[in-house]
């Protein structure tokens, strides 16, 4: 018989295990001071491209003052209890319905966090006799949605339409014995390589397959399409999606999520939804600053010109510089290189210390063995010269990876000394 907590501490997990090497540093650093390109880190201004505040919404001087003036009025606490017992109030309907048809939608809930929302949106719509059939790479939160399915589920390989149409086959004939129905899910933007899901693709396939097309847009809120609706406006298929979901932990630079669709699917989410009906409504600061950053984003088209000023600079000189950015088509910018998992933090070390940029990183085992990811995203408040010392500062560092320089011990433990 094993004791939990002895357990527990005896295996860490994947990323547990680096707690005495990385934490502080690589992993939990405090970024100080306002939020935006420029921030405080161990005492020292960093250009920051660490932060998904796309449009640099974070510290927008209206959004600023919406937020203080509502936390002031109403305090955290108002509304009290669950949305259905005690809860509602008109701003949070009318958030609701703004939301709704932003997205192109019928109407919309408020969820409290993307990440639970969605889970529980999963749980709630599937049970034991249909079948999920996803993209390998989606975000954990759907993959924990799944987790809860007592019925069948199928990955096809990440956006490609062949595993899908294939999966759905498989989907078809099950649900044709059990009477279920097929529910799929992918993204909008997937967060790490910055590939559009191929919801164009997918859409395709309801020619063919009976199912109904669950999408999680976290990256492509504000950020996609013409109006900045998301990936399903960018690809002209907001008809053919059933339920759009977004966070508003990226582009609104806050807290809370919604989900839209069909007014009758919402009404069922509303009475049914685990994750809202056992929990506190949202704060009224919160709901009254979505609803100022949501008009900002319908009224200030130049905030998003700003991003894909900034992306496109960053992108193309990347690119020109010789770097690999994969396959992305979105703001999500990944600089793949190749080194060790000990060179990634020498590398991380010498760009935070020496160069003052400040970015994310990804190595094995998120990513396969001998990969090393630098994660940049650009927003709306960087400017062309961030972009210019970035390039500047990425080749210095590639050519000291690529000269062996990073294969050392030195300066890492310098780093977390
Ligand atoms: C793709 C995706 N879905 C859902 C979430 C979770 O949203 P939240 O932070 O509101 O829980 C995130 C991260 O924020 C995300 O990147």
């Amino acid at each position: 018989m094993a004791d939990i907590f002895e357990k527990v501490v005896r295996n860490m997990g994947p990323l547990g295990a680096h707690i005495k090497e990385a934490h502080g540093y690589f992993t939990f650093p405090k970024l100080e001071g306002e939020i935006g390109p420029r921030m405080i880190f161990n005492g020292k201004e960093k250009l920051n491209w660490s932060l998904n505040n796309y449009l640099g919404l974070a510290n927008h001087p209206e959004v600023r003052k919406t937020d203080a003036e509502a936390a002031a009025k109403y305090g955290m606490g108002y509304p009290m209890g669950a949305r259905m017992m005690s809860g509602n109030s008109n701003p949070h309907e009318q958030l609701e319905r703004e939301l709704a048809a932003f997205v192109g939608k019928e109407d919309a809930i408020l969820l409290n966090f993307g990440y639970q929302g969605v889970v529980s949106i999963i749980d709630a719509m599937v049970d034991r006799h249909d079948v999920i059939v996803y993209d390998a790479e989606s975000h954990a939160c759907i993959v924990d949605g799944v987790r809860l399915h007592a019925g069948h589920r199928f990955q096809f390989k990440h956006n490609d339409m062949e595993s899908c149409e294939k999966q759905l086959q498989r989907a078809t004939r099950l649900v044709e014995k059990s009477g279920g129905g097929i529910f799929v899910i992918t993204e909008g933007v997937f967060g790490m390589s910055g590939n559009q899901g191929n919801l164009k693709g997918i859409v395709a396939l309801k020619d063919k397959y009976n199912f109904r097309l669950f999408i999680d847009d976290a990256h492509g809120f504000g950020t996609m399409g013409k109006t900045g609706a998301g990936t399903a406006e960018e690809q002209g298929v907001t008809d053919q999606i059933d339920l759009i979901f977004s966070t508003f932990a990226k582009s609104m630079a806050s807290i809370g999520a919604f989900v839209a669709g069909p007014k009758p699917i919402l009404d069922f989410l509303r009475y049914n939804l685990r994750s809202q009906i056992y929990a506190k409504s949202l704060p009224m600061p919160l709901v009254l600053g979505a609803l100022k950053r949501l008009d900002l984003i319908r009224t200030q088209p130049e905030l998003k010109e700003n991003l894909w000023t900034i992306v496109n600079a960053l992108q193309n000189g990347l690119k020109a510089a010789g770097f690999n950015i994969g396959t992305t088509s979105t703001p999500v910018t990944p600089v793949v290189l190749n080194g060790t998992v000990a060179e990634s933090t020498h590398l991380t070390f010498d760009l935070r210390e020496n160069y003052d940029i400040f970015c994310s990183i990804v190595v094995y085992p998120v990513i396969p063995k001998g990969l090393i990811i630098l994660r940049l995203i650009p927003t709306a408040v960087h400017t062309l010269a961030d972009v210019e010392r970035t390039i500047k500062a990425f080749k210095e560092i590639k050519e000291k990876l690529d000269a062996g320089v990073y294969n050392q011990e030195k300066l890492v433990n310098a780093a977390t000394n």
